[in-house]
């Protein structure tokens, strides 16, 4: 039995409720007239633990936040989630008095040594947010959020409500360190003001890395000041793809689309990630899916055929080369990357690289003559470790998709296992880091139904209890290769995903259920009572005008 089903036994003080209560479920939960007012409590992800105990906090404009030094951060958040819906401007101020009711935020080494654990506590009198760095305040403020009125989560104001939170201790943190969301804005292209929506729904559910996919054959979509070809040719495609892409006869709607993100653009969206405790892992693809970059400077390709941006879906055979003078022009790209994004880990995708082209291009067997390697496998394993000597001098790790083991896997990488859990096994085994990303499992662009209900996907079948059922750790690893196992991510690849609606379709509530997966301790709720709770959690994406899918409710 998980520990917080238990009543608590210690001595009770005589004039305080205190019960120890099961998020979401009834058979713990006292008789209606002994809880205080709204006390349902529906948090998610689910925190370790949750002690009801005491009189509930109102919110009022009286109240202040209090926050200093790095905490001073959360409490700005914290104060700007709160104004829309209440009106309340709320002073973030570094000490108060008795006379207002206090939001204090505190930095508290003592409480963990994972700076993501906080400690959240709700009497009548103060709210106390607890975290031994800011990482931790980001998730209490999160937290402190869904104790509120769903109204709290709405952009306009609302009266008629009382911002009430109930009298509660919770104890968290969370069960993985990498804990993610993807989003391919290359086969769509999605907004700046949107991604920074989808990196609001991310921290609201304790996601802490955006895995912004930004290079690939259909599109490329970071502004490269050095070659600005990359965006004045690469971003645009002539037309789209129509239906699958396994349909015959092929159609095409006709219809340029593109779209690229400018470098002021990219900080500012770095920017407010980091404002709400996420780092942003861009994801540059090479030597596969380069089509567009190649369309814009033909040189990096190994055909003389002029090639347009693709508006096809599926794998290209149009890889970089491996002149010198491609390498030099990644690694300036890299250059101009690593100065946008601060995050330790740059992912170089790896994935799908055909070997049709290397195979007889004489500068690709010359240049395996020279370096003695075998096979084209060997290649790809070459091209990426000169990607991560390249990124290490820099200071920074690798990340790759599982292609990346195919000749041998670069010094210091890190493994995004996606083609089932064996790539994960494989560089866990071999002492490496993964993130454990099986499409199976967590690949949002699959059918969550059957597919002739849904409007096309890609394939598969990944309901939201298949998701809240995985688990990221394979059974297969041994201990000291299972700290190996750095968390999980869901992952949204755009070509059957045009608009925002379908988007949120896709990932919302699955990604919810995924929240639960790597943030929450291993022994899950069954997935009946992770549904229930999830019912009340919508409303809160209500509120936001999330176009989830309800289907699963
Ligand atoms: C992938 O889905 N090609 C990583």
């Amino acid at each position: 039995m998980p520990k917080q089903l238990l009543i608590e036994s210690d001595p009770i003080p005589d004039e305080v409720e205190l019960i120890i209560i099961d998020l979401g479920s009834t058979p713990q939960m006292p008789p209606e007239d002994t809880l205080v007012e709204n006390q349902t409590i529906y948090l998610l992800p689910k925190p370790v633990t949750v002690i009801e105990v005491g009189q509930p906090f109102e919110l009022t404009s009286a109240a202040q936040i209090v926050a200093t030094g790095d905490a001073l951060a959360a409490g700005n958040l914290l104060a700007d989630y709160l104004r829309p819906a209440t009106g309340f401007v709320l002073p973030v101020v570094e000490a108060t008095d008795a006379e207002h009711p206090v939001l204090h935020l505190l930095i508290d080494p003592n409480i963990s040594d994972d700076e993501e654990a906080y400690r959240l506590e709700v009497n009548a009198e103060s709210v106390t947010l607890r975290a031994p760095a800011l990482a931790g305040l980001f998730h209490a403020v999160q937290t402190l959020r869904q104790l509120l009125p769903p109204e709290i989560y709405g952009a306009s104001l609302v009266t008629s409500i009382r911002w009430s939170m109930p009298g509660v201790t919770i104890k968290d943190q969370p069960r993985f360190p990498w804990r993610g969301g993807h989003l391919d804005v290359c086969r769509h292209f999605f907004p700046a003001h949107y991604v920074k929506r989808y990196i609001d729904l991310l921290a609201l559910h304790k996601f802490n890395r955006f895995h912004w996919h930004l290079t690939d054959d259909q599109g490329w979509r970071i502004e490269i000041k050095r070659y600005p070809r990359l965006t004045e040719v690469g971003a645009w495609r002539r037309e789209t793809m129509l239906g699958h892409w396994s349909d015959q006869p092929r159609r095409f709607d006709g219809k340029p689309h593109g779209g690229f993100y400018s470098q002021d653009e990219i900080r500012e969206i770095v920017a407010y990630a980091a404002a709400r405790g996420i780092i942003v892992v861009p994801e540059i693809e090479m030597p596969g899916h380069a089509q567009a970059a190649i369309a814009a400077y033909p040189e990096l390709g190994n055909v003389d055929t002029p090639l347009e941006v693709s508006g096809e879906w599926g794998i290209s055979d149009n890889v970089f080369n491996v002149e010198e003078s491609t390498f030099t022009f990644l690694q300036n790209v890299l250059l101009e990357v690593l100065d946008l994004f601060p995050s330790p880990y740059i992912h170089i995708g790896g994935d799908e690289v055909p070997k049709t082209q290397w195979n007889t291009s004489p500068t690709a067997q010359a240049y395996m003559r020279a370096h003695g390697l075998p096979d084209a496998h060997a290649l790809q394993s070459d091209f990426i470790r000169r990607m991560d000597r390249f990124l290490n001098a820099h200071g920074r790790t690798l990340v790759g998709w599982d292609e990346i083991l195919e000749g041998g896997l670069a010094d210091n990488a890190i493994v995004m296992s996606w083609r089932g859990e064996e790539g994960g096994i494989e560089a866990a085994g071999q002492g490496h880091d993964v993130v454990m990303t099986p499409e199976s499992d967590t690949y949002f662009d699959h059918y969550q139904f059957d597919p002739s209900s849904e409007g096309v996907a890609i394939g598969g079948l990944t309901s939201l209890e298949k998701v809240y059922g995985y688990e990221p750790v394979p059974a297969a690893l041994a201990p000291d290769q299972a700290k190996h196992v750095l968390g999980s991510q869901g992952q949204l690849w755009t070509e059957y995903v045009p608009t925002i609606e379908r988007l949120e379709y896709m990932v919302y509530p699955r990604m919810c259920a995924l929240a639960e997966v790597v943030w929450s301790p291993r022994e899950r709720d069954a997935y009946a009572r992770f549904v229930d709770r999830l019912r009340t959690h919508v409303k809160r994406l209500d509120q936001m005008g999330v176009n989830y899918c309800r289907r699963a409710l």
